[in-house]
This record gives C-alpha cells, structure tokens and sequence, in this order.
C-alpha cells in the first residue's frame, strides 16, 4: 500500500496538528506561569514545547516524503481538545490528561493502523512518541500536584535549594523567598521533579 493512500497518511495528518496544538497550549501554560513568577517551571514547561515541536516535525516529514508534489489540502475532519482556560494549577492538570489521552488511546491506535497497513517505520516512530508523551504526563501530574498542594517550594524533609540565575545554594525545608545572592524571586530557584 502507499503511504500517500493510507489511513495511516490522514492519521499523520491529524496528529502533526494534534502535536501543534499541544505546542502551543503549553506554551500558554509557559507565558501564563512566566506571568506569574514561576521562571523555573516555565523553562520546564518550555521543553516541553519544544518536544511537542520535534513530534510535530517528525510527523511533517512522514507526510512530505510520501510525494514530490506540493500538497495544497489534506482534507481531515477530527477533534482536539480546547479544554484549558487561564488558570495555571488548572492547566498542568489538564495537560496531564490531554498527554494521557494521547499515549493510552490516539497514539496506539494509530500505531496499531500502521502496521496493520505495513507501515513497520510509521509505527516505531509513534512507539518512540508514546514514551515520551508518557514522561509529558507524569512530569505534568508532577508540576500540577506540588503547585496545588503548595510543595513546590515546601518539602517535609530537608533539600538543597539552587537559584538558577547565579547558582546560590542553601539547604532547608523551603526555597529561600529571595535570593540572598542576586536577589532573584523565589520562582527562580530549581524545581525538585519526581524523574530527576
Ligand atoms: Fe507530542
Ligand atoms: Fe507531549
């Protein structure tokens, strides 16, 4: 079968504006969370978008290189999700359920079409995003609890808080308020995620 021909082909279409779609929500999330103070979780949000924007470009390159022709349309009708308002704690978790969507559902779906299809390269590529779209959803889940339970900055134990703008470093329960060194906020000291 040809690529061009496929379900898989409308499948790479529809998730290559699923992946930009989720881009640009994080990157909502990344704007309002910067807004707010919160300059190290934006930088790890911001990976993220930068993910989502390497999935996309890998699906682009699968739908150009099953033709020479310029293509003008890929006619696709689906859904996405526009569940996110402006409410930071509320995103993160919605981001989280959107990345579980994802790779428990869309993705292995759409594996499964490609090989049945025969398309073995098509499938190992969304083998490959599965994975990562399941890291998505736990480091989401992560930033979401600890922002909505006020752990963020707040351990039950003693850790080693790092400011990211010079490097200052101090052991305690909670993130110094400001930096004693170069007097940035708290939301420049280095965030303790659950996979580092
Ligand atoms: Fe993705
Ligand atoms: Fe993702």
């Amino acid at each position: 079968m040809e690529l061009l021909n496929s379900k898989t082909y409308l499948n790479l279409a529809k998730d290559y504006a699923g992946e930009c779609q989720a881009q640009v929500r994080y990157k909502f999330i990344e704007y309002g969370a910067r807004k707010q103070g919160y300059g190290c979780l934006a930088e790890v949000v911001d990976k993220v978008v930068y993910n989502e924007f390497n999935h996309a470009r890998m699906f682009y390159t699968y739908i150009q290189k099953a033709t020479k022709e310029q293509i003008n349309n890929i006619e696709i009708c689906t859904g996405y999700p526009f569940k996110e308002k402006w409410d930071l704690i509320d995103n993160l978790r919605l981001a989280a359920e959107d990345e579980e969507e994802e790779f428990s559902r869309i993705y292995p779906e759409h594996r499964a079409i490609a090989l049945e299809e025969g398309f073995e390269d098509v499938a190992k590529l969304y083998d490959l995003i599965i994975g990562v779209e399941n890291c998505h959803h736990k480091l989401f889940n992560d930033l979401y609890t600890q922002l909505s339970t006020g752990t963020l900055y707040k351990k039950e134990k003693p850790v080693k808080w790092k400011c990211a703008g010079c490097g200052y470093e101090h052991e305690g329960l909670e993130a110094f308020k400001i930096c004693p060194l170069c007097l940035a906020p708290q939301g420049m000291v280095m965030l303790k995620l659950k996979d580092e």
